[in-house]
C-alpha cells in the first residue's frame, strides 16, 4: 500500500499549467488534501504586461478553485507553500536560468506537466510548441534536476476509433491507421522533421524565417499553418491537430532515456463533481458550447444515439493525477493511465440530448422534437440551410430592386432585414463550425476508453486516502450530474455573452 500523504511530505513537486482549468484544480486539491506537502513550485509564463508572479496572484490565488483551501488555511499559509518560477515549456530548459535549475536540483522529486495547448485547429507550430517541443523541454528539465515526470495527455490520441480503446498499446510508432503494433511505418522524429520543414516553407513563401511563431502573423499564414496541421493529422488518422500533436508529444516522452515517467490520459474534462465545489468549470474548451447550443434550442443533433460521451469531472482527473504522481514517486507505476468513465458507467448520447432538450424547454418554453442525424443527414441539412439563406438574400435583393425601380429608397427599407439576415448567417456559420469540432467525438467515432490501470492504482491506496482523492466514476448519477453540476456550472462560469442570443430557427 502507498501512503500518498507521506510521499508528498518527502518530495517537492513542480507544476506546469497551474493557471489552466485542470491545473488549478490539481493545485487546489493538492494543498487542500495534503497540508503536509513539502513544497510546491509553479512554473508560469509571463504575459506581455503581467509577470509570472502577477499572473499567479490574479489567475491562481484569486480563482474559485483555491477558495476552499484559502478559507481553511488562509492566503498567507497557502502562499508560503508555493514558489513561482517564470518559464515557458516551449523554450529550451523551459526558459529557466541555470541558477534556478540549480536551486531546484535534488529538491523537486516530481514534475506534473499540466501545460498544453488545447485548441483543436491552431497553427501547427503553435501546437507543436506546447504539445511536442514542450514535452521535450520539460523532460530535459526533469533529467537535469533529477525529478520524475508525470505528463497529462488525452485519451483522444487514439485518433479515429470504434469500440474499446486499450491503454496498453505501445506508444512509440503509434498512428491511428496502424493495422497492428508490429507495423513499423511511423517514426515520430521523421514526422516532426517533415512537419517542421513544411512550416518553414510556409514562412519562407512570404519572406519570413518564422522566428517568432505565435507572434504577429498575417491571416493568410495563420490559415495556411492551421490547414497544414489539419492535413498532417488527417493523413495518419488523427481527428485534429491537437490530438496529432499530443500523440507526437507522448512519443517524444516515451523515447526519453534515463527518465522515469508516466502518462495520464483524461477523456473530456468537465465540471467539478465535488471540488472546489459542485459545478465549477472554466473556459469554453469543454462541452460548454454544445450545452449552450442545446439550451439555445438546437433540435437537429448530428450524434450517434448509441455512443457514449466520454466525460470525466475535473476533480476526479485531479485526484487521479495525484494518486499516479505518488505511485510514480514510489516507483510503482504503469506507463499509461486512461481516465474515462464509459467502461464502468457510460453516459449515452440519446438520454443526454433528451435531458438537454428538456432543460431547454423549461428555460425557454419552446416546443419541438429532437432529431438525431446521420452524417449524410447532417450534410444535407447544412446544404439546405445554406440554400435557404442564399434564397432569402436573393429575395431581399429583388424586393429592394423593385422598390428602387419605383423611385423609393429600397436600401433604407431593407437595411434592417439585411443586417438581421447577416447576423443569422454568422450565427449559423459559427454554430456549424462549433458542431464540426465535436463531430469526431459524437458522430464519426465511438469510443470507450479502457481505464483499468487507474483502478489498479487506487487498489494500492488506503481507504482513508481514497476518500481524500476519490476516483469513483462508477458512482456518478449522470442525470443528477448534468442537472445539478454541469448545466448550472456552464451557465454560471462559462456562458459568453455572444452565446446568449443564439437562435436556431434557421
Ligand atoms: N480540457 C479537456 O477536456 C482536456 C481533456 C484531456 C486532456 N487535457 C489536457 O489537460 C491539460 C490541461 O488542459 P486544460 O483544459 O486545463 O487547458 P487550459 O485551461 O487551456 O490550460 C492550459 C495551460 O497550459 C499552459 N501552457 C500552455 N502552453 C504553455 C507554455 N508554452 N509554457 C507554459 N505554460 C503553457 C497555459 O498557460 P497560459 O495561460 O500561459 O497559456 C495554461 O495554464 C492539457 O495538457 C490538455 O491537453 C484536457
Amino acid at each position: 500500500m502507498i501512503k500518498v500523504g507521506q510521499v508528498f511530505e518527502q518530495h517537492e513537486i513542480l507544476l506546469t499549467g497551474g493557471n489552466g482549468f485542470l491545473g488549478k484544480v490539481v493545485l487546489g486539491l493538492l494543498l487542500d488534501r495534503f497540508p503536509g506537502l513539502k513544497h510546491l513550485h509553479v512554473l508560469l509564463r509571463p504575459q506581455r504586461d503581467l509577470s509570472a508572479q502577477e499572473r499567479f496572484a490574479r489567475e491562481i490565488l484569486d480563482s474559485p478553485a483555491l477558495a476552499p483551501v484559502i478559507e481553511k488555511r488562509g492566503r498567507n499559509a497557502v502562499r508560503e507553500k508555493i514558489t513561482v518560477w517564470s518559464g515557458d515549456i516551449g523554450k529550451p530548459l523551459c526558459g529557466l536560468e541555470s541558477e534556478s535549475l540549480e536551486q531546484l536540483t535534488g529538491r523537486v522529486g516530481l514534475i506534473l506537466n499540466c501545460a498544453g495547448k488545447v485548441d483543436f485547429f491552431p497553427p501547427v507550430d503553435d501546437s507543436f510548441r506546447s504539445n511536442v517541443d514542450g514535452i521535450n523541454y520539460v523532460a530535459e528539465v526533469a533529467k537535469r534536476i533529477r525529478a520524475k515526470m508525470l505528463h497529462v495527455s488525452t485519451c483522444y490520441v487514439c485518433g479515429e476509433g470504434d469500440g474499446l480503446i486499450e491503454e496498453t498499446d505501445p506508444i512509440l510508432g503509434f498512428y491511428p491507421r496502424r493495422m497492428n503494433p508490429q507495423e513499423g511505418t511511423f517514426s515520430h522524429t521523421t514526422e516532426i522533421q517533415t512537419c517542421r520543414k513544411l512550416v518553414r516553407q510556409v514562412y519562407e513563401s512570404v519572406g519570413s524565417n518564422g522566428d517568432a511563431p505565435g507572434g504577429a502573423r498575417s491571416r493568410e499564414i495563420t490559415e495556411r499553418l492551421s490547414d497544414l496541421g489539419r492535413k498532417r493529422a488527417e493523413r495518419w488518422g488523427w481527428v485534429n491537430t491537437y490530438t496529432y500533436a499530443k500523440s507526437l508529444g507522448e512519443q517524444v516522452l516515451a523515447a526519453q532515456e534515463n527518465l522515469d515517467w508516466a502518462i495520464v490520459r483524461p477523456a473530456i474534462i468537465e465540471s467539478a463533481l465535488r471540488f472546489p465545489f459542485p459545478g465549477w468549470i472554466e473556459g469554453g474548451r469543454t462541452s460548454a458550447p454544445l450545452v449552450l447550443m442545446a439550451l439555445g434550442g438546437l433540435k437537429d443533433w448530428p450524434v450517434k444515439k448509441d455512443a457514449p460521451l466520454e466525460v470525466v469531472p475535473v476533480d476526479l482527473v485531479a485526484s487521479a493525477i495525484l494518486a499516479v504522481g505518488a505511485l510514480l514517486l514510489e516507483g510503482n507505476h504503469r506507463p499509461v493511465y486512461q481516465l474515462g468513465t464509459a467502461d464502468v458507467n457510460p453516459l449515452w448520447m440519446e438520454p443526454l440530448v433528451k435531458l438537454l432538450d428538456r432543460e431547454s424547454h423549461q428555460q425557454r418554453k419552446r416546443r419541438g422534437k429532437v432529431r438525431f442525424l446521420t452524417p449524410e443527414e447532417a450534410r444535407a441539412r447544412r446544404i439546405r440551410l445554406q440554400n435557404r439563406i442564399a434564397r432569402t438574400r436573393a429575395l431581399l435583393g429583388r424586393m429592394q430592386g423593385a422598390l428602387e425601380a419605383l423611385g423609393l429608397d429600397g436600401e433604407k427599407t431593407f437595411s434592417r432585414w439585411s443586417s438581421a439576415l447577416r447576423v443569422r448567417e454568422l450565427q449559423a456559420a459559427f454554430r456549424e463550425q462549433t458542431l464540426d469540432q465535436y463531430l469526431p467525438f459524437v458522430l464519426h467515432n465511438r469510443y470507450i476508453f479502457e481505464s483499468e490501470n487507474i483502478r489498479m492504482a487506487y487498489s494500492m491506496i488506503s481507504a482513508d486516502e481514497r476518500a481524500l482523492i476519490p476516483w469513483d466514476p462508477e458512482k456518478i448519477n449522470w442525470t443528477d450530474y448534468w442537472t445539478h453540476n454541469q448545466i448550472p456550472g456552464i451557465e454560471k462560469w462559462v456562458q459568453p455573452d455572444v452565446v446568449k442570443d443564439w437562435s436556431f430557427k434557421i
